[in-house]
């Protein structure tokens, strides 16, 4: 739960509609009638992810190697670097990143996780990529290339501001090539109630092939259908991968129950006269000729399989993002439930929400929601008060109006504020007799 010095409740969206249908049932709002569904907007297309940018991660990579031993192996020093240099990277687009440690061969290996703040929490979609290489090589086909597309992608969801429906996050995987060690760790460490949070998994390794093939895993079919949707629409036909299901860091996510899928361009399997003719390259030869070796370098990339795949997995990212169930995602729903005392006829009083946590501004539909008792409510002028100070009127005095209460929802376009900060509810009783109190209030984001 996010810090704040009020409640933080995350409620589902059919919760959050019952709640708001009862508050309508004895409203009586003079500002804009709140909105009975939330308009959910249709899922934005996924930027072009720059191949000088995914080649510049590999380049890093190449140094790091060059720089400890030749090597990104789990257990030496290059792996480390590895994942210093992504870290910086993410911690620096805003990510909320965590390493996990764990022991392999008598070694520390480590995991790289990164969080998009915001989505809903419940949904969450993950792709990832093993950082490690084996002992043998600098690793840039197997696995700088998967590591620099996820890199990237991920960089460009910051880049975008993108705010998907789901919660996204990206993993880069320790030692991988000593048998799916880190991806296992993560899985066999992650609280079952979390596990069943994973609406999917998508897995990259060896996406730069020199002599590619373009391989979809056979496994969930919608992502399976995401990813081939993508090829059709370039015009390259796909293969099912069949180089081993289970041999990189899905197999630990499908065993758990998760959706997972991913892209291949091959390893050792070598290339028919068919695929030849359909993909370009060399029939008779391997798909990646310097898998496992010293050759694995700069020079052992694909940069045309290397450039569609990363915006493929940037495009699976966008579309799979998007909500699964047709329900608007969780809400975020910020209150003080602190009674205050509206003095008769006398100055304004107010009461505060600090929102802390989100990125970005308000929503263009921010719901606030108020909970005032009083026995003549037509003395009541009502404001909202953005943390710049900026006042959004509520409700108006009106004399005639001897009700009681004011249970109500507003709707607030506070889409030009940020949303952290200090909120606060607004209350001036300007006419004389009647009197109340503020009973709570809440901001729906
Ligand atoms: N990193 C994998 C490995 O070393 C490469 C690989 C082989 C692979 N077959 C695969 C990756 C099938 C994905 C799918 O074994
Ligand atoms: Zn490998
Ligand atoms: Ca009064």
């Amino acid at each position: 739960m996010r810090p704040n010095r009020f409640t933080l409740r995350r409620s589902p969206a059919a919760i959050a509609a019952v709640v708001l249908a009862a508050l309508l049932a004895t409203a009586a709002p003079t500002a804009q009638a709140a909105g009975a569904t939330t308009p959910v907007a249709a899922a934005a297309a996924a930027p072009d992810i720059p191949l000088a940018n995914v080649k510049a991660h590999l380049s890093q990579f190449s140094t790091i190697a060059a720089n400890n031993g030749g090597n990104r192996a789990h257990g030496r020093p290059g792996y480390k670097a590895s994942v210093d240099y992504v870290k910086a990277k993410l911690d620096a687009a805003g990510y909320t990143t965590t390493v996990q440690q764990f022991t392999s061969n008598g070694a520390t290996g480590y995991n790289l996780i990164a969080d998009w703040p915001g989505g809903d929490p419940n949904e969450v979609l993950m792709a990832g990529a093993h950082l490690d290489s084996v002992s043998s090589g600098a690793g840039i086909n197997d696995n700088a290339s998967g590591s620099a597309a996820v890199l990237e992608t991920a960089l460009a969801v910051s880049r975008a501001g993108y705010q998907p429906d789901k919660h996204l996050r990206f993993a880069w995987w320790g030692a991988e090539e000593l048998g799916l060690v880190g991806s296992r760790f993560y899985v066999n460490n992650l609280p079952s109630a979390e596990r069943s949070k994973l609406s999917g998994y998508l897995n990259f390794d060896m996406i730069g092939s020199p002599n590619a093939g373009y391989f979809v895993y056979d496994d969930d079919p919608v992502i399976e259908k995401t990813f081939k949707d993508y090829f059709a629409g370039l015009g390259v036909p796909t293969e099912i991968e069949t180089e081993g299901d289970g041999r990189s860091d899905h197999a630990p996510f499908k065993s758990a129950g998760v959706p997972v899928g991913g892209l291949f361009t091959g390893a050792g399997y070598t290339k028919s006269a068919a695929q030849a003719q359909k993909w370009g390259g060399t029939a008779g030869q391997a798909f990646d000729r310097c898998y496992h070796s010293s050759c694995d370098n700069l020079g052992n990339i694909n940069d045309t399989a290397l450039d569609r795949n990363s915006d493929a997995a940037a495009h699976a990212i966008w579309t799979l993002s998007a909500d699964s169930t047709g329900e608007p995602p969780a809400d975020d729903v910020y209150s003080n439930p602190t009674r205050v005392a509206i003095p008769d006829a006398g100055s304004a009083v107010t009461s505060s929400i600090a929102v802390t946590g989100r990125t970005g501004n308000a929503p263009a539909a921010l719901q606030v929601g108020v909970d005032i008792k009083h026995t003549w409510r037509g003395d009541l002028v009502i404001d909202l008060l953005a943390p710049d100070g900026t006042a959004y009127r509520l409700k108006n005095p009106s004399s005639g109006d001897s009700a009681d209460n004011v249970v109500a929802t507003y709707t607030v376009n506070a889409s030009d504020k940020a949303a952290n900060g200090e909120w606060k509810l607004r209350v001036q009783d300007v006419a004389r007799y009647d009197t109340g109190y503020i009973d709570g209030w809440k901001l729906t984001f």
